[in-house]
């Protein structure tokens, strides 16, 4: 099958889904240029998550671990959401996704206009207090590394997730339950290795519903899914929107 057959298979599965939700991960952005974490060229093959994204990491030394959320930073402010975010966003518009469930930090879906999205692993854009209950957005990154609390003086840390840190419980509630409605994920950019935020199309498939898979590579859907189209997300979109009229 090519790509238009599996593209046309997947507007099928969307006619026939009363309530389709999508789960993303760093693939989807890899197309705008935010690296990935794992696979060919993924951050993790360069720097030691256990340096730069856990809690002992950051106490140990803030300022390395600021450095290189820093440089993230940089890089996802040049970055432009890309046909996978924008089409994703106009499905929204039309009623046809309901949620968008993310581990990515990058905030691109927001950008690209999506609305209900639910951010399991933080955003790179906020930083939050060591301390007190201090929350802040950042504009840019930060000029004054480790950035200190107004209000107590303490550094600010990220908000996001880190390796050893439970999900946001109101972000993770929300995301169970959208999968539990569903019966349609398209699952898109994830290797679908970090748990707990992996379980979730694994539980739409419980709930008996469908999973389209979208990845370059095979990842830990492929063997459970419904549909997998071995293509990049951007095209993938991009086709499916141009079909949908949406583009
Ligand atoms: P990974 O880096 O683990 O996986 C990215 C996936 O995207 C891989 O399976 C790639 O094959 C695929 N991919 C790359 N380019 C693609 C493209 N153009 N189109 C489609 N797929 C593409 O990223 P995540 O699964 O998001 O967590 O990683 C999960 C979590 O691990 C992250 O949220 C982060 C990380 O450590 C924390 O920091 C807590």
């Amino acid at each position: 099958m090519d790509i238009e057959d599996k593209v046309n298979h997947l507007i099928k599965l969307l006619e026939s889904s009363e309530y389709t939700i999508a789960f993303t991960g760093a693939g989807i952005s890899a197309e705008s240029g935010v690296p990935t974490f794992r696979g060919r060229g993924g951050l993790w093959e360069k720097f030691d998550p256990l340096k730069l994204a856990t809690p002992e990491a950051f106490r140990e030394d803030p300022r390395r671990v600021w450095e290189w959320y820093k440089w993230r930073m940089e890089v996802i402010a040049k970055a432009k959401p890309n046909p996978a975010h924008i089409v994703l966003a106009k499905l929204e518009e039309k009623g046809i996704v309901k949620a968008i469930i993310t581990q990515n930090v990058d905030g691109l879906h927001q950008r690209a206009g999506s609305k209900n999205v639910i951010e399991l692993h933080g955003n790179i854009w906020r930083a939050r207090c060591t301390n007190c209950n201090y929350k802040t957005r950042l504009q840019e990154p930060p000029r004054k590394i480790p950035p200190k609390c107004p209000e107590c003086n303490n550094p600010l840390r990220p908000d996001v997730v880190w390796f050893g840190e439970p999900l946001p419980r109101k972000a993770w509630e929300e995301a169970l339950n959208e999968a539990s409605k569903a019966d349609l994920i398209i699952v898109v950019g994830t290797s679908g290795v970090v748990q707990p935020a992996a379980m979730i199309p694994v539980i739409v498939k419980y709930h008996g519903g469908k999973i389209v898979d979208i990845n370059i590579e095979e990842d830990n859907y492929t063997n459970i899914a419904d549909l997998f189209i071995k293509t990049k997300a951007g095209q993938v979109f991009k086709t499916l929107g141009e079909k949908l009229k949406l583009i």
